[in-house]
């Protein structure tokens, strides 16, 4: 079975984006994977505290999350667009991940992007894209952008997605999957070279 972690991109409260994560859940799980959602939205308080960057002083609230990165034999960002670029809190989030371990190295990544605008997110994933480069990650090349999404809700607030991009979404799911078993093997030309001695 595949653990699938799909990230919600922002801390906003009510987003849209945490409603498209909750329909990639429900797309992973039909296909047979383990969906965990990962909210950066249930962050713990104090997120912005200097000392978070240091391990030993960041606070237990803080290690489920790591935990769910760790778990993933898959990861799917999904996340707005905010002002041309990504959450400032997605940012923060992986500067928080701890390095050392390599713990984004070698693990599949793949982009779903929401944004009210023309664009679809299309400049976010590409700007977190490079960022999860940086950290050696495996990155999927078939992304979905979901533009003009505020058309997409109704007057209740609820995310309908068209049929069309759902069948997008589950096509990417069940190829970004295979891509995923198909790279297991040689994940661990990323992992944290042990000390020597
Ligand atoms: C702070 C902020 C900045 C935004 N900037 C953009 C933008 O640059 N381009 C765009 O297409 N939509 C922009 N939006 C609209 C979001 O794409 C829209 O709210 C969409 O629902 C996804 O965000 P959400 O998950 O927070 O709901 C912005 C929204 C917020 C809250």
């Amino acid at each position: 079975m595949l653990n699938v972690t799909i990230l919600s991109g922002t801390n906003r409260a009510n987003s849209t984006t945490r409603q498209l994560v909750s329909s990639l859940e429900e797309i992973y799980a039909s296909l047979g994977a383990i969906p965990v959602v990962v909210d950066l939205a249930q962050l713990p308080a104090g997120m912005c505290h200097p000392g978070m960057y240091e391990g030993e002083v960041r606070p237990a609230a803080f290690r489920p999350f790591i935990e769910a990165i760790e778990a993933a034999d898959a990861l799917v960002v999904c996340l707005p667009e905010y002002n041309g670029g990504m959450p400032g809190i997605l940012k923060m989030f992986i500067d928080l991940l701890p390095d050392r371990d390599n713990i984004l190295g070698g693990r599949p990544v793949a982009f779903v992007g929401i944004a009210a605008g023309q664009w679809g997110a299309l400049r976010p994933i590409e700007q977190v894209a490079a960022v999860f480069t940086y950290r050696k990650s495996f990155i999927y090349p078939e992304r979905v952008f979901i533009r003009d999404c505020e058309d997409m809700v109704d007057a209740t607030g609820v995310l309908c997605l068209p049929d069309s991009l759902k069948r997008r979404l589950v096509e990417q799911a069940i190829r970004f999957s295979e891509f995923a078993r198909v790279v297991s093997p040689i994940r661990s030309l990323f992992a944290a070279v042990p000390e020597p001695g």
